[in-house]
């Protein structure tokens, strides 16, 4: 028994999102939120046959406001898609201020709310996201999420394709850790479970192959839409998965794990011990995390990794400090 609230619904990623939401039988509530085109996408999800009652809602008349009350969980695919030529970070321009604004609605509105960002740069919206909160005086750092799914399953695909076993694709679960663009995104293939036979793991050159496929699949969609945007039915698909981790945790299910871009200075045990492992004092990471009915429930260690692995944590690091920095500062220089 969930409402969840869709802000940028009428996108590339927000609609097939809220199909897929609509489709799953717990999620008792759709609301969708757009500047363009939320009440049609609205009315036509609500002839699907599922109990979730959908609704739309557009600015201005308090649509916002609207559309976030009474949320549980508010997933946030608004802003811009890169194009050719462009990094996530060139979005930033446009999109912060997006976030920043759609933010403060859920902060004022349904400040209980579990938040799971999407829109990128993921590194550097999702710290934007909880300056706001902070600034409301409403910030739990255990509701909100950076949606780094994506990658995850990238991961489990290519590592199948790369062994020509289609089948594991689904079943293959890679651990990616770091943040959400390019060098900052760290598939540990090492802790594949089931576990990756010694040929891939040995193979220099098939590991960094893949490593940089994951790495940078993201621009092989905007390369192959040519202009048209980025991913965005694959990322509904991994969305959606997120969204249902959620959703089984709030309803007591226990054990849920997901990989997650979180802020680390969390009161969830496992924060401090991810710093040490890192010998850094980096404020957010995307790691596994064990999810209950408040959230964070525990950060997990990021463990055991293999040396070409360790070695890409210096550049990871360096960058997602930036980008943090960059989120961070949008709305504390902006006091
Ligand atoms: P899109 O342009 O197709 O859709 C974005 C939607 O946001 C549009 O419908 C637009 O009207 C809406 N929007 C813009 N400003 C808004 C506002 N202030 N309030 C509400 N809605 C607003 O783009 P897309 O392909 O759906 O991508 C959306 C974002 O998701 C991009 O930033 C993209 O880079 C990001 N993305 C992230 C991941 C990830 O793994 N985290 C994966 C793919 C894409
Ligand atoms: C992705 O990984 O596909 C998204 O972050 C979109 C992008 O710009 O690559």
């Amino acid at each position: 028994m969930v409402k969840v609230v869709v802000l940028g619904a009428a996108g590339g990623i927000g609609q097939p999102l809220s199909l897929l939401l609509k489709t799953n039988p717990v999620v008792t509530g759709l609301s969708l939120y757009d500047i363009v085109n939320a009440p049609g996408v609205a009315v036509d999800l609500s002839h699907i046959n599922t109990p979730a009652k959908v609704e739309g809602f557009l600015p201005p008349n308090e649509g916002l406001k609207q559309a976030l009350t009474g949320a549980e969980i508010v997933v946030i695919p608004a802003g811009v898609p890169r194009k050719p030529g462009m990094t996530r970070d060139d979005l930033f321009k446009i999109n912060a201020g997006i976030v920043r604004d759609l933010a403060t609605g859920i902060a004022t509105t349904a400040p209980k709310a579990f938040v799971l960002v999407i829109s990128n740069p993921v590194n550097s919206t999702v710290p934007i996201v909880v300056e706001v909160f902070k600034k409301h005086g409403v910030f739990d750092p255990k509701r909100i999420f950076g949606v780094t799914t994506l990658d995850v399953v990238r991961a489990s695909t290519f590592a199948a394709e790369a062994l020509q076993e289609p089948s594991l694709a689904s079943k293959l679960v890679v651990p990616v850790i770091g943040g959400h663009s390019g060098v900052t995104i760290l598939p540990i293939f090492s802790q594949a479970q089931p576990p990756l036979p010694a040929s891939f793991l040995e193979n220099k050159e098939t590991l960094e192959a893949i490593t940089h496929r994951v790495r940078y699949g993201g621009d092989e969609v905007v390369k192959a839409k040519d202009g048209a945007g980025s991913a965005t039915l694959s990322m509904a698909y991994a969305g959606a998965t997120f969204v249902e981790k959620v959703v089984r945790a709030v309803s007591g299910e226990k054990n849920i794990v997901a990989p997650t871009f979180v802020y680390l200075e969390s009161d969830a045990a496992g924060g401090a011990v991810i710093k040490q492992e890192l010998g850094t004092d980096v404020p957010y990471f995307s790691v596994n995390v064990e999810l209950g009915p408040s959230g964070v429930e525990k950060i997990l260690p990021i463990g055991k990794v293999t040396a070409y692995e360790k070695s890409l944590f210096a550049g990871a690091l360096s960058e997602l400090e930036t980008n943090i920095k960059t989120g961070v500062s949008f709305i504390d220089g902006a006091k």
